[in-house]
């Protein structure tokens, strides 16, 4: 099979690659190194992955690509709390316009590739809905700022996906992905876990924003990208949005009280208040926890790797990588 994955320099996205490599598939991976880096192809082996560093509002071979692709996953977007308050512009630009100018092509080719477009938990909003089900209510409060442009961003990807379904018969994934996490994933843009590995191998505090109540579900990366792959695959989850994650549920405190223990560092935990971390205006969602029945029903999709296995991996990696000071070599 041949894959094609934008944003295929990034978290997920290398991971993807690194999935049908092993499968034997022949992989090409676009990417604009805006945040994604070549450093994640360390390892792979070049007769079957070919690099392209390009934006997915201009890259020129965008049709050649997809004309010969059997699945294209679509990952390239503007994501992460410090790019998406840093760059809002860019958010609607690359995130929607990026997705538009892909499906066009799909649709110009003639060809129907399986193709999985990328949307995210956050389409949820500031609900306050414990357990979020495919057909759980959405709330915005645009006016407490923060991730509304990027989760409105994803619900329109959710459209987009969804109308070229009903109108070209494009055969579309539309998975809702809650937090992943796992090896590469870069602490730079907002993400905690990373930034909890990093702090506590090198000895310096966890910060903690709030007061740590907030919850979230983690699933490793290596688990999202196989529920993709066979979400991809049945023609019977196509044009619906579908949760991956875990619904196992774990406060912000307990994941760094859990780093630290595993770790068996002694850094300290330092709260932090959301306004000196993101501004005045921001309001964290307290809560995200993914039913992924319909998941399971569309799929023999089983999780075989828990936070604690994740954890211990991260560790493992990162830990000849740090120099006091929390600088990764
Ligand atoms: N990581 C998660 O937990 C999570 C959760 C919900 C949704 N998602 C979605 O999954 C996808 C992948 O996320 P990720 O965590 O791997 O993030 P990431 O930032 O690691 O990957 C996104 C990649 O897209 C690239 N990119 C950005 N703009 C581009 C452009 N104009 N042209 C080409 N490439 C461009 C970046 O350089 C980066 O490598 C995104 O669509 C994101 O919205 C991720």
């Amino acid at each position: 099979m041949k894959v094609l994955i934008t944003g295929g320099a990034g978290f997920i996205g290398s991971h993807l690659a690194e999935y049908h490599l092993a499968k034997g598939d022949t992989v090409t991976a676009v990417d604009d190194l805006s945040t994604g880096s070549k450093d994640v192809f360390k390892g792979f082996k070049p007769d079957r992955f070919t690099f392209v560093e390009g934006d997915i509002l201009t890259w020129k071979d965008l049709d050649r690509e997809v004309k010969r692709a059997d699945r294209i996953y679509h990952m390239a977007a503007v994501v992460g709390i410090v790019r998406v308050l840093r760059e809002p512009v860019e958010v609607t630009r690359v995130n929607v316009l990026g997705t538009e100018r892909l499906l066009e092509s799909v649709v110009r080719s003639h060809h129907l590739p399986e193709l999985v477009i990328a949307s995210s938990s956050s389409v949820y909003g500031h609900t306050k809905q414990e357990l979020l089900g495919e057909e759980s209510e959405f709330i915005f409060r645009p006016e407490q700022g923060g991730l509304t442009g990027y989760a409105i961003s994803k619900l329109t990807n959710e459209i987009q996906a969804m109308a070229y379904r009903h109108i070209h018969g494009l055969p579309i994934t539309i998975p809702r992905l809650f937090n992943a996490v796992g090896p590469r994933q870069s602490g730079n843009y907002g993400f905690v876990l990373p930034r909890f590995i990093k702090q506590a191998l090198s000895g310096i505090p966890l910060t903690v924003y709030g007061d740590g109540t907030q919850t979230r579900s983690f699933c490793d990366v290596r688990d999202t990208v196989r529920a993709l792959a066979l979400l991809a695959e049945n023609p019977k989850a196509w044009g619906q949005p579908v949760n991956v994650g875990n619904a196992r549920e774990i406060t912000i405190l307990d994941l760094a009280r859990l780093v630290i223990e595993r770790s068996g560092s002694s850094s300290p935990i330092e709260f932090i208040t959301y306004a000196r971390g993101y501004g005045s205006e921001f309001r964290q969602t307290t809560q995200r926890r993914p039913s992924i029945e319909r998941l399971q029903e569309l799929t023999d999709f089983r999780h075989s790797w828990s936070l604690e296995q994740t954890i211990d991996d991260l560790i493992r990696r990162n830990s000849d990588r740090i120099v006091p000071q929390g600088r990764l070599l």
